[in-house]
């Protein structure tokens, strides 16, 4: 293989006004489980049960941000990023999912946001990043109705603390992850194997995300999106039946969370049959216009017809039994976790989506972007963020209207069933010491923001 060199030729200009930032969440940094009288989360129960993680770790220090925040926010001034995107976790500000607001808990956000506003360094909460509290989980989690209600309860709540001095939110992060994982295949928490019956986690998570728009609203916020994962699906042949269930699988994936947000709809009946009952008043909420719309990318997916057996790709198991089967990308590098690196594919969804949802379509941010590799002096980190901003500049070249790009991740962190195996860090976490240290793709990133902004 070719050297890396660890500066890139410089990347095409992007508009003056383009939004930098790198990408966080709770469950993954935070640790300190137990202080500021932070409610359980089912992170925190599923972690405890044997075998769910695949290094036996679980999130209890993770990286210790919770106390280390001024130090993490050091990192994030001196990587000149203008946004931190990070997320806010129920079970601190409601410990029991419901009713009363532990004002220590959003102390915690108060705090993390001064000091980040100190910084120069605009705050881009996420109100839900798969970390719900374990009580709510008890009384049915995102399978029943309520849990929508108490989530617009608990945003509201988040709103009414840090709403004059936070300007843009995220409502949730990657519901279709959350449904697919964790409540279908059962490899995330809460660790549920209802595979179709998980259909009515998605539609409470939507709904989730209009009442919070609602309330934010009702709290003067006045730039709001969501951060949906997103990819192209590519059919692992021409055949009809893998075609068709590269089309199952993209309703499924993408079209099932982008066409409620964007249309006011679901993409088909055989999906809507699977929904709690008749959703069209929900749908209405769901379907508020936004502020723009976040997109996490990774890679596409290659699916072909079921093959009678269970496979595993990227690191999630595929029970026999579906109507697709995903798998791997031949032909393309691969990351650490094992994920093809294929740039082109961002330009393809971002120009696709374009195509597809046309004016409905408000202006789109990446919120996350990011690849897993060991090591400090990370080149194929640096190639792989370089290849993607090539790919993302591209479709802004062709008429996309693209407002913001994160990386994922500012830190090595709790990659959720992973453990602490996958490292998708601009800065080392070294987990016995939680020493931060700053990468080869941090001082890239750093260069890049830097001639970005014209010094
Ligand atoms: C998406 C999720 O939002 C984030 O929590 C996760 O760590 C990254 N993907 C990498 O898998």
């Amino acid at each position: 293989m070719t050297a890396v060199p660890e500066f890139p030729r410089p990347l095409p200009r992007f508009p003056k006004e383009f939004l930098w930032g790198v990408s966080t969440s709770a469950a993954q940094i935070e640790g300190a489980v137990e202080e500021g009288g932070r409610g359980a989360s089912t992170w925190d129960v599923f972690a405890g049960e044997s075998g769910r993680i695949k290094d036996g770790s679980d999130a209890r220090v993770a990286t210790d941000h919770y106390h280390r925040y001024p130090e993490d926010v050091r990192l994030l001034k001196e990587l000149g990023v203008g946004a931190y995107r990070f997320s806010v976790a129920w079970p601190r500000v409601v410990p029991d999912g419901r009713g009363a607001v532990n004002a220590a808990g959003l102390d915690f956000y108060d705090r993390l946001v001064d000091a980040l506003l100190a910084a120069g360094i605009a705050p881009v909460p996420t109100l839900f990043h798969w970390d719900t509290p374990q009580v709510v989980e008890d009384g049915g989690g995102w399978l029943v109705r309520e849990t929508a209600e108490w989530f617009a309860a608990y945003a509201d709540a988040v709103a009414a603390r840090l709403g004059d001095r936070v300007e843009r939110w995220i409502t949730l992060n990657e519901p279709a992850e959350l449904t697919l994982l964790g409540y279908g295949l059962g490899q995330h928490a809460p660790g549920r194997e209802l595979l179709f019956g998980a259909l009515p986690a998605a539609h409470h998570q939507l709904l989730g995300h209009g009442l919070a728009v609602q309330a934010l609203r009702a709290r003067g916020a006045r730039s709001i999106g969501i951060a949906n994962s997103h990819g192209p699906t590519w059919a692992a042949s021409d055949a009809a039946q893998d075609r068709h269930a590269a089309d199952f699988y993209d309703r499924l994936l993408n079209r099932l969370f982008a066409e409620p947000v964007l249309l006011g709809r679901y993409p088909d009946e055989d999906v809507a049959e699977l929904l709690p009952g008749n959703v069209d008043d929900d749908l209405k909420v769901i379907s508020q216009p936004l502020d723009w719309y976040g997109i996490n990318y990774y890679q596409p997916s290659l699916v072909g017809r079921p093959r009678g057996e269970a496979t595993e790709v990227g690191g999630t198991r595929i029970p026999e039994g579906l109507p697709f089967a995903p798998q791997d990308i031949e032909g393309y590098p691969r990351t650490d976790f094992g994920w093809a690196v294929v740039p082109e594919g961002l330009t393809e969804l971002l120009v696709g989506f374009r195509e597809r949802y046309g004016k409905r379509l408000p202006p789109i941010v990446i919120t996350e972007n990011g690849c897993s590799y060991e090591g400090i002096d990370d080149r194929e980190r640096i190639a792989y963020l370089d290849g993607h901003l090539r790919a993302l500049h591209a479709a802004m070249a062709a008429g996309v209207d693209v407002r913001g790009y994160f990386v994922w991740s500012l830190l090595d962190n709790f990659e959720w069933a992973e453990g602490y195996a996958r490292r998708f860090g601009l800065v080392h976490v070294d987990y016995a010491t939680l020493t931060r240290t700053p990468k080869s793709s941090y001082r890239w990133f750093r260069e890049v923001l830097r001639e970005q902004a014209g010094g």
